[in-house]
């Protein structure tokens, strides 16, 4: 592995600021309505992972929040967006559900193609583009049928992977994707995190087949949301919680950028939730 050299790509990614927010249901092990949330600091913390993206020199798009909808913070999960195609999302569960043809409208807005889903799917919290490849989650939020259909929309190689601990119930909470590098031939390279745990031993074994050089973080990491970082090829925005995986980062020749959302976590998301990232011309 070069420790040197790491190469940025200019990224652009839709956010939407938490002026809504507060955890006033359940829909993961995260979320307790009964603890109180400030969301001024959910805004403040926010706001500093907005400001990083601009100062690394990204362009970050913004939707507006929708009262009512105070998960709608975690845009990840509004879609995925690959060579100017968004294919929307089918929240699995009703608090949610409006959000799905929130985002879509913003697409469209914005000059995207948007595929309606007919499947369950959470968008970029489950399907992550590592260089040709969709890694896909389910078990928990976005079904095994809605890995076909993405597989159909966007022409690409799917994999399935079996989340089992309801703690990582996204797939962007088990797998960071740090370096995929396309080149004229397809993927040259393609470095990603994981956190072994929280697959079952099937997936395990295909992640450990295809990245046989991927880091491996600890189960600490993990349980702070270390893994649920976003990567531009060279920065790495993580949670300044996960120690471990800062170092590991390091030794490869990548650069830790501490964000912290704490806030944010106490509705079950980080620093990739808050982030989807667009891809494409439209
Ligand atoms: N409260 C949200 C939910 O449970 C958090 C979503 C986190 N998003 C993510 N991409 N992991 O749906």
């Amino acid at each position: 592995m070069p420790t040197t050299g790491r190469i940025q790509q200019r990224r652009t990614y839709l956010m939407c600021r938490p002026e809504h927010f507060t955890v006033s249901y359940t829909i993961n092990p995260w979320m307790e309505p009964a603890n109180p949330t400030d969301t001024s600091r959910a805004l403040r913390q926010w706001q500093a992972l907005y400001d990083t993206y601009l100062r690394l020199g990204h362009d970050v798009e913004l939707i507006d929040p929708i009262p009512g909808l105070p998960d709608m913070v975690y845009t990840a999960n509004g879609g995925f967006v690959v060579d100017g195609i968004a294919y929307g999302a089918r929240f699995r569960f009703q608090e949610r559900v409006p959000e799905g043809p929130a985002f879509m409208d913003w697409f469209r807005d914005n000059g995207y193609d948007v595929v309606v889903p007919r499947e369950v799917n959470e968008g970029e919290g489950d399907f992550l583009l590592v260089g040709d490849t969709i890694l896909a989650g389910t078990g928990f939020r976005s079904t095994g049928d809605s890995h076909r259909e993405v597989g159909e929309v966007f022409g690409r190689e799917v994999v399935s992977l079996q989340l089992v601990d309801p703690r990582f119930y996204h797939l962007d909470t088990a797998i960071a994707v740090l370096d995929p590098v396309e080149g004229p031939g397809g993927v040259e390279r393609a470095d990603i995190a994981y956190l072994p745990h929280a697959f079952d031993e099937r997936s395990q074994g295909i992640l450990a087949d295809r990245y046989p050089d991927a880091i491996r973080v600890s189960d600490d990491d993990g349980a702070v949301f270390g893994l649920n970082s976003a990567s531009d090829g060279r920065n790495v925005i993580i949670s300044p919680r996960a120690k471990g995986f800062e170092a590991q980062l390091r030794e490869r020749g990548y650069t830790p950028v501490l964000v912290d959302l704490s806030e944010l976590l106490l509705g079950g998301g980080g620093i990739k939730c808050c982030t989807l990232e667009l891809r494409g011309p439209r």
